[in-house]
């Protein structure tokens, strides 16, 4: 079994963006700025547009943290992304999901200019990704895990891969990912969600399986055959009174008994996560480099 260590592959990859920055810098050009736009205070989001801030500071790009009150009308945030298509200093722009019941998701995504959509949500990055546009910004969770594949040299080609979850923002983009002629790429993919029949029998025929439900533990192992590879995009928080934080971090994988079966699995905390962020970095930079 071989851990497949997001954390390291983040950081190279973040390394080597670093260094394309200082050129950047050094040469007199742009450095890249993702404007990110957090509503609320619900805890996950809060943590994760600070590391993505975090990231950006570290590895020499400017940002912006826009924060808003959760009761902000659906008009003023429509405003504030407007703005923010104008603003030509600005590169990135993501608006962290999910949003309050009263502000439609859909309408903030349209607002935002394709060109500037580095989380890939709008229906055109969506279309171009699907048409295998090397222009389109892929969703940076997909991305992320197809950089971590790519990275680590894990071999997709010809094979069956089975994705639990068809979120719009991880499993029906990662559908389209692994299926299209690239390298990662190549599968055989089985979509499966919530209404599918036989989901332990379709997992146990996987040579690659992507869990992205949001529900602990899910993948269990009788449902993995051995020597498969398990993706494990789940993050969902336990109340843990041991920790200082008051939770740790479950994943849809029971990690403990799929590991040993594994020919490559990631962990939760350090998989999936890292990858994210340095597939938004990546995206941000490509926006960057484009829009001048
Ligand atoms: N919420 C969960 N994942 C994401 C993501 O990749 N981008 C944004 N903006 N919100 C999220």
């Amino acid at each position: 079994m071989q851990l497949l260590d997001g954390k390291k592959t983040a950081q190279s990859i973040l390394n080597t963006l670093k260094i394309d920055v200082a050129q950047r810098a050094t040469a007199g050009k742009k450095v890249p700025h993702l404007a990110a736009i957090l509503v609320g205070t619900d805890g996950a989001s809060q943590t994760y547009v600070a590391s993505k801030v975090r990231t950006c500071r570290e590895i020499g790009f400017r940002s912006t943290l826009i924060e808003f009150e959760n009761d902000i009308s659906e008009v003023r945030l429509l405003e504030k992304i407007e703005e923010l298509n104008e603003n030509m200093d600005v590169d990135g722009i993501l608006v962290q999901l999910p949003l309050p019941a009263h502000i439609e998701e859909k309408k903030v995504i349209e607002t935002i200019i394709p060109t500037k959509d580095v989380d890939g949500f709008h229906p055109e990055n969506i279309g171009r990704m699907i048409m295998g546009e090397a222009d389109a910004f892929i969703p940076a969770t997909p991305y992320g895990i197809m950089l971590l594949l790519e990275y680590n040299k894990v071999a997709t080609a010809g094979k069956h891969a089975v994705i639990i979850g068809r979120s719009h923002i991880v499993g029906r983009p990662m559908s389209i990912l692994l299926s299209n002629n690239s390298n990662p790429g190549n599968c055989t993919v089985t979509l499966c969600h919530s209404k599918t029949k036989n989901i332990s029998e379709i997992c146990l025929s996987a040579d690659i399986i992507v869990a992205a439900l949001g529900s602990p533990g899910f993948v269990t192992e009788d449902m993995v055959k051995e020597g498969a590879v398990v993706i494990d995009v789940g993050i969902t928080r336990i109340e843990d009174k041991t920790r200082k934080s008051g939770y740790r971090l479950a994943g849809d994988v029971d990690f403990k008994n799929v590991a040993p079966k594994c020919s490559y699995i990631t962990p939760v905390p350090g998989g999936v996560g890292p990858m994210t962020i340095a597939a938004l970095m990546k995206n941000t930079f490509k926006a960057c480099v484009e829009r001048n």
